[in-house]
Formats: C-alpha cells, sequence, structure tokens
C-alpha cells in the first residue's frame, strides 16, 4: 500500500521534521501492534494445548518448521508404489457367489473339525477351506475338510518360515476368484457365532481385521525394529499385531506382489537378529498394511486370545473350562485392548467400530485344548442355533 501511495503522490523535495517524526512514532505504533498482536495469538494457540503435548500436537509445528525434503525413492519402491496405488483403487465386486476363504494353519489334524462342520452346514457354496498342515497330514473326519490340504511345508515357531505359511494359503485362496475375503485360523480357534453372522460381518464392510500397534517396548519396536530396514521402513512405520488375521481380496493381492518389503523381514526381523529377537508373524502383515493402507484395516484382530496372564501364550481352555457363560463374555467384548511392552505399560482400550457402529469385536476364539471338543459340542447348537 505504502509503496503504491508513494507512486501516485509527487515525492516531495524535502520533508519538515514535524511530519518525519509523525512517520517514526506510527512506524513504531503499528510494528508494536504487530508484535503484541502476534504473542497474544500464540498464547491463544497454547490455551489448547498441555505440557505434555508436543509443538505438533498443538498445532504450531506445521506453520513454523518448513516440510522435510520427501526422500527420493528407490526403483523397487517406485514399482511397489505403482501396483498398491492401482490394486487400492480398485472397487471390491461382491455378488451372490462371494465366498469367504477359511485357511487353517495347524501343526496336524484339526480336534475341532466336526465343530466347523456344524458350523458350515448348510452355507454351501459361500465358503471354502484349505487346510496348511506342516507336520503330519491330518485325517480328516469331516467329509466338508476332504481335499482341503494344500502342499505345505515346515514351519518353525518365530521364524519367517510361518509368514511362508501363510502366504502359501494366501497364494491358494487367492487362486479362486470367488474368494473375497480370507481368515487365518489355528487348530484351537472355534467360531463364536454362526455363519451368517460370520459371512455377514466380514463382507459386509470394506475392512481388513489386521490387528495393529505402535508398542515402543522391547516387544515392539523398541527391540525388535531393525535400522537395516531402512530407508523403506523407517522405525516410525515398524508396527506390531497378533498373527490371526482376516483379509481382503486386495489386501491379499498386495502381500502376494511384495517382495520389497517382505525382503526386510525375511532377513531383518528374525530371533537373534541385532541382539534381539524378532518375530516376523508378529510385525510384516501390520507395518506391511500400516504403510500401505492405514484406512484399510481395523487394527483389532476379530480372534479373540486372552493375554492377560501375560505369557508366552494366551490363556487356554481345557473341558472343564468351558461353559456358555464363557463364550457369552467373550462374545459381549466391544472393546479392544493393547498393552505396551516397556515399564509403562500403557493400556489403550478402543471401541470395535465396524461400518461406524460400536459392535462385539470376535468372531472366533482361541486356545481350546482338544479335550474341550465334547462341551463344546454341546453348547454348539446354543452358539450357533
Ligand atoms: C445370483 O444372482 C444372479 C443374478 O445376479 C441369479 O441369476 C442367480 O440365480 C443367483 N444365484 C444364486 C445362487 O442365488
Ligand atoms: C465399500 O466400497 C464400495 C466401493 O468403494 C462402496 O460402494 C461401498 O459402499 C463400501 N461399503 C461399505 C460398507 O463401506
Ligand atoms: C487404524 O489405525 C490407523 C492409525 O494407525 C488409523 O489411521 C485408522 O483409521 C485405523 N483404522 C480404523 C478402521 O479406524
Ligand atoms: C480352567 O479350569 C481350571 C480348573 O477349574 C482352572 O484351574 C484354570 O485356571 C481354568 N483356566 C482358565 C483359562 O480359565
Ligand atoms: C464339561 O466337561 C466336564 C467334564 O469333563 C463336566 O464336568 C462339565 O459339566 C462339562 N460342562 C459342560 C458345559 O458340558
Amino acid at each position: 500500500m505504502r509503496n503504491g501511495y508513494r507512486q501516485l503522490m509527487p515525492k516531495p523535495r524535502y520533508r519538515p521534521a514535524s511530519i518525519r517524526s509523525m512517520r517514526i512514532i506510527v512506524s513504531v505504533t503499528l510494528i508494536s501492534m504487530f508484535i503484541i498482536g502476534a504473542y497474544l495469538y500464540r498464547l491463544r494457540l497454547y490455551r489448547n494445548c498441555d505440557s505434555t503435548m508436543t509443538l505438533s500436537d498443538c498445532g504450531l509445528m506445521k506453520d513454523w518448521v518448513p516440510p522435510a525434503k520427501a526422500r527420493k525413492l528407490t526403483d523397487n519402491e517406485l514399482n511397489a508404489r505403482a501396483i498398491i496405488k492401482e490394486v487400492l483403487s480398485a472397487q471390491p465386486s461382491l455378488s451372490n457367489t462371494s465366498k469367504i476363504a477359511f485357511m487353517f494353519l495347524t501343526p496336524g489334524p484339526l480336534p475341532f473339525e466336526k465343530l466347523w462342520e456344524q458350523f458350515f452346514t448348510g452355507h454351501e457354496g459361500l465358503f471354502s477351506i484349505y487346510v496348511h498342515a506342516s507336520k503330519r497330514n491330518a485325517v480328516h473326519k469331516s467329509p466338508l475338510f476332504v481335499n482341503s490340504d494344500i502342499h505345505s511345508d515346515k514351519v518353525a515357531w518365530g521364524t519367517i518360515s510361518m509368514v511362508n505359511a501363510e502366504r502359501r494359503l494366501l497364494a491358494n485362496a487367492f487362486q479362486d476368484p470367488d474368494n473375497q475375503h480370507f481368515v487365518l485360523l489355528s487348530d484351537s480357534c472355534i467360531p463364536l457365532h454362526n455363519f451368517d453372522y460370520v459371512y455377514k460381518y466380514l463382507m459386509e464392510t470394506n475392512i481388513s481385521f489386521v490387528d495393529c500397534f505402535e508398542d515402543p517396548g522391547p516387544h515392539g519396536t523398541g527391540g525388535r525394529y531393525s535400522e537395516h530396514m531402512m530407508p523403506e521402513i523407517e522405525k516410525n512405520d515398524f508396527r506390531k499385531g497378533a498373527q490371526w488375521f482376516s483379509m481382503k481380496r486386495q489386501h491379499v493381492f498386495l502381500i502376494l506382489s511384495d517382495y520389497l518389503y517382505y525382503t526386510k523381514f525375511k532377513r531383518y526381523c528374525k530371533p537373534y537378529m541385532d541382539g534381539g529377537n524378532c518375530y516376523a508373524d508378529e510385525h510384516y502383515l501390520p507395518t506391511f498394511l500400516h504403510m500401505v493402507d492405514p484406512t484399510g484395516i481395523a487394527n483389532w484382530s476379530v480372534t479373540h486370545a486372552d493375554w492377560s496372564e501375560a505369557k508366552w501364550h494366551p490363556k487356554a481352555y481345557g473341558a472343564q473350562n468351558v461353559t456358555f457363560e464363557l463364550l457369552q463374555n467373550i462374545r459381549s467384548i466391544d472393546m479392544t485392548t493393547h498393552i505396551t511392552s516397556d515399564d509403562e505399560k500403557v493400556v489403550t482400550r478402543e471401541p470395535c467400530m465396524w461400518n461406524g457402529v460400536k459392535k462385539p469385536c470376535f468372531l472366533f476364539a482361541r486356545k481350546f485344548y482338544p479335550e474341550a471338543f465334547k462341551n463344546l459340542t454341546r453348547l454348539a447348537s446354543q452358539l450357533y442355533g
């Protein structure tokens, strides 16, 4: 404004002293007002913040720090991103022939085959079954499971061979174009609801139920992340989650075509890595899907396990533990719980939101000992009726 004004007015040869001092006073006043204004503005912003918040939490950093220059992607990353973008933009195609693939990862026979048979019966055409038996081939008690075995390989707990077995199951199931949702189950899993409930729950949402959270402790990023995963996987991308997932076809496509991130976990997430123990089956899928489609995963698993004893394995239920009350209690849980493994043991509880509505979290539960079969069968009509 002032420059423009000056151009319009003929410039005087000299200015009287009184006008000059007036101008100085006006300038100083304007500058002071500006400084006070800016200070008050900051105070106003800070009123929404408390001492535990970082500057970026209060919305201050954004304006004050120039954004970090984006890292140049490697060719492999660029290729991966192009594929990921294309796959995620595809519309999910559901029809009355869409099926759920039930994929059992087991060392040997499935003790609850007959229970699953009760669950499946009457819904032919809406499910398919795949069994990866890593130790000995299962002798099937149910005709529904006959011919469901896929070509399997050995699985050593905590190693990449576990992830390889999951990918093998996915690759088999993916070949049937009617399979739209894929559920990974163990030999100790049981269904908590009837088939119709499970089918609707999984099919009528665009979300994969993959457990995922950030654990800064020794059993998470603190002890298991390796700097070797850089530059593609940064420390703050590293996530943890239970192995038992249920997943949309699009996400399965991404996993089957991923070698970049998979190779990082194969090489650098394993027992005795960098002085710590990393278990790829607890980190690869949560980290990968968090990186490529964070809002496409629920961040919890629909398979319940009770870790409240904080041991290496969740609580297991024998024959005498199996009551309708136990299963009813598990069915009524509608909050997810995550606990960090550091000394703070920070507990995060969140409602299980399904298409924007709070719902019970779990469709399946583990671990049940084979001896619980009889009691479970007794409850089956109550559970699935
Ligand atoms: C599925 O839907 C098609 C029409 O879209 C129909 O012709 C067919 O009979 C249906 N199949 C079943 C099993 O309901
Ligand atoms: C899932 O995605 C499709 C395509 O984007 C959309 O039409 C549909 O409404 C979505 N379903 C839900 C339950 O959000
Ligand atoms: C899962 O967590 C991520 C943040 O890590 C969030 O962006 C995403 O919305 C969450 N998923 C759902 C379905 O709420
Ligand atoms: C199962 O029942 C036994 C005997 O009553 C009990 O000692 C055990 O704690 C129970 N286990 C669980 C997981 O509830
Ligand atoms: C479960 O089995 C035990 C014996 O193994 C029996 O005492 C108990 O009543 C059974 N519970 C149910 C619900 O059938």
